[in-house]
């Protein structure tokens, strides 16, 4: 299949296209470079530099190429940046992502994927979070999100189109030729990762004082590769239906737990301190993902803690400045 991926100059976006592209897809990259790095584009994807603030710049993208299919990984997607910036989120993750649904209709393009989150069900509790739990946006990042889900579901109705929906828990790892590197990094494994290498001297731990068993907050990590897995079976899933699933592994690590592993992992000194908590931080997410395992058959393959962040220690030393190198 034909398949314009937006955002796919990104971290998850590039190595869905990878796969794809693997799997014998044809993939269009349209990226405006905000965020995303032009090396981590796969060569044999076609490439577009734009801006889906601008429909006229993907209309001209899509009668160009004429996908088939969407994947939108395209977003701004800080919890913590959006509580401080809240318009960049409200405001350009639901412009830019209804231009490029807009752009979708018109063009006859009727498959759609949409990255969401696992940020609007607020603080769940010890609850392990399936696709029926309330919704209760956690952050305004997590509002455009939940904004993108709903309209849509809206275009849906009333277009040709099917969508999937995939919300994504904390999303880890590398593949052997692309990883995670944002330009400031805030998340937690590749800067862990930066203190073993000694681009970093210290761990910031964000609040020890949670109502976890450690005091630090819980995550539920899932392999990129694995994500990238869940978007090809999506692909199919929407021939037929419009769907949507969560994307965990069910298990959740506790951010000292993570920078433990980590040392387990590199064998490195990871020296650490406690700092404030962060603005929007929910306690503790952990997917439910057997709707998909269920329903789609999908299976990760990378599931324990240590060979994600093997994956990404691997690329770390592969790529010590990502692609600035
Ligand atoms: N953390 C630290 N110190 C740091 C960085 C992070 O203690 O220097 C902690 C955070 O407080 C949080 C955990 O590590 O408890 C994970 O933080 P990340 O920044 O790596 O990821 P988030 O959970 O904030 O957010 C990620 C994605 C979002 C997505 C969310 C879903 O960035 O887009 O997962 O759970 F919505």
């Amino acid at each position: 299949m034909k398949v314009l991926v937006t955002g796919g100059a990104g971290y998850i976006g590039s190595i869905t296209a990878e796969v794809l592209l693997a799997e014998g897809h044809e993939v269009i990259v349209f990226d405006n470079l905000s965020q995303g790095h032009r090396a981590a584009v796969p060569d044999d994807a076609v490439w577009v530099q734009g801006d889906l603030s601008e429909p006229s710049a993907i209309r001209r993208a899509m009668m160009a190429h004429r996908p088939e299919a969407v994947m939108h990984f395209a977003a701004k997607s800080l919890v913590g940046d959006s509580i401080v910036r809240p318009f960049a989120y409200l405001r350009d993750n639901v412009v830019e992502g209804l231009n490029l649904i807009e752009a979708c209709v018109d063009s006859g393009v009727q498959r759609f994927i949409l990255s969401s989150t696992a940020n609007l069900f607020g603080a769940p509790g010890n609850a392990v979070i399936d696709e029926k739990a309330p919704i209760a946006p956690g952050s305004p990042y997590g509002e455009s999100k939940w904004t993108l889900e709903r309209a849509l579901d809206w275009v849906s109705q009333t277009h040709d189109m099917r969508y999937a929906i995939l919300r994504y828990f904390n999303a880890a790892g590398a593949s052997a030729q692309r990883g995670e590197h944002h330009v400031p990094e805030t998340h937690l494994i590749p800067l862990v990762l930066q203190v073993a290498a000694g681009q970093r001297d210290c761990m910031t731990v964000f609040g020890d004082d949670y109502d976890t068993p450690d005091g630090t907050c819980i995550r539920d990590y899932i392999h990129v590769l694995d994500l990238a897995a869940a978007h090809l079976l999506a692909l199919g899933a929407i021939e037929t239906d419009n769907c949507t699933y969560h994307l965990g592994n069910g298990g959740g690590f506790s951010v000292r737990q993570v920078i433990e592993t980590a040392r387990t992992v590199t064998g490195r000194r990871i020296p650490e301190a406690i700092g404030q908590r962060r603005p929007g931080d929910p306690p503790r997410l952990v997917a439910n993902s057997d709707k998909i395992r269920r329903e789609l058959g999908w299976q990760p393959q990378f599931g324990e803690l240590e060979q994600i962040v093997s994956s990404a220690w691997q690329w770390h030393q592969a790529f010590p400045k990502g692609y600035e190198g």
